[in-house]
């Protein structure tokens, strides 16, 4: 059956993440590829409101593979909550005679989508873009592997000075509500203790854990705590504590904050959102809505949107263990 798409429009919505760049070139150029129109949309679903549309063709996308963030630009819409805004957006899509959409972001993105579907039965389509991997449905987001590869640099540099100077260092890096980078990169920098929002460690036994590593003739500390973490929420106010119970130790405290989120996108990245991109029109053009495209083990999946984000985060217990036996 010939597919009804003939333009099809493209955002990046929600906090943006390295790659971002490379899903839309993707996206765009299969549009030419296939011989449909693309349009962008400016600063995600606050542009879908307000009609802030812009025709893309081939070329409008030459030399963005290696950029970091959205050339789209990205927004936490308040107006896309609300039936008004949605409404809005809808009229300014069927204004311009766009058939589909495809949504790049993360958790927020997808739940913004799937309202508007229920709504107004607008085929969408999602990619995971967020560094902080907290999609079902794929082993990894774009972005995810640039902000973990930002994260080791980092520590690997913070390290240096900790252990010059005898100290433990709290890193707070990135994850509301997901341990995934925290995890990964602790593992990565060779972190002695990992702080996750999956995980409630406690304070003391966090401190117990320092103080026998410290006896065992470590110099110096490193501890990742991700931002969701419970007991790190307030990473100065535990930083605090451990001064108060933890002599050995000189503390200090960094926050790594939103370098995470921009840089260069790795080749990992760069490839995974060029196969999810192209996986996107061809979804499109299979007759598939509300999904999202996802990659396992190295496979191009659909995934139904609702699915992508069921359940608990996929932290991967293994690693836990990992993180504890090779951090003796
Ligand atoms: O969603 C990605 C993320 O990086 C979270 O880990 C972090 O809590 C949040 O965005 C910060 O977002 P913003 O700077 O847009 O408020």
């Amino acid at each position: 059956m010939k597919s009804e798409i003939k333009k099809i429009a493209v955002l990046t919505s929600g906090g943006d993440a390295p790659g971002m760049n490379a899903a839309i070139r993707a996206v765009v150029r299969s549009c030419a590829y296939h011989n449909l129109e693309c349009v962008g949309v400016y600063r995600g679903y606050e542009g879908l409101i307000e009609g802030d549309f812009k025709t893309l063709n081939a070329r409008s996308v030459k030399n963005l593979i290696n950029r970091g963030g959205t050339f789209l630009k990205s927004a936490r819409s308040k107006g896309f909550m609300t039936k008004e805004g949605r409404k809005k957006a809808y009229e300014h899509l069927k204004k311009n005679s766009i058939d589909a959409l495809v949504v790049i972001g993360g958790d927020g993105t997808f739940t913004g989508a799937i309202v508007f579907n229920e709504e107004h039965n607008f085929p969408i389509v999602g990619l995971p873009g967020t560094i902080d991997n907290d999609i079902n449905g794929t082993d990894n987001t774009i972005g995810y592997d640039t902000a973990l590869n930002t994260v080791v640099e980092a520590i690997d540099k913070i390290r240096d000075t900790a252990n010059s100077h005898n100290r433990l260092f709290l890193v707070e890096v990135m994850g509301r509500d997901a341990g995934d980078i925290a995890l990964n990169a602790g593992i990565g920098a060779g972190a002695e203790e990992i702080l996750i929002p999956e995980q409630d460690m406690g304070r003391e036994r966090l401190v117990a854990s320092l103080k026998r590593s410290k006896a065992s003739g470590k110099s110096s500390s490193i501890v990742v705590v991700a931002e969701g973490d419970q007991i790190g929420k307030n990473i100065f106010g535990l930083a605090e504590y451990i001064r108060e119970n933890l002599e050995e130790y000189e503390c200090k405290v960094t926050v790594l904050g939103h370098i995470q989120r921009g840089g260069s996108p790795s080749c990992y990245d760069r490839v995974l959102a060029s196969r999810l991109g192209v996986g996107a029109v061809d979804a499109l053009l299979n007759g598939e809505r509300d999904v999202m495209i996802g990659l396992v083990h190295n496979k191009v999946v659909i995934v139904d949107f609702k699915e992508s984000l069921k359940g608990e985060n996929k932290i991967d217990k293994d690693l836990i263990r990992v993180a504890d036996i090779i951090s003796v």
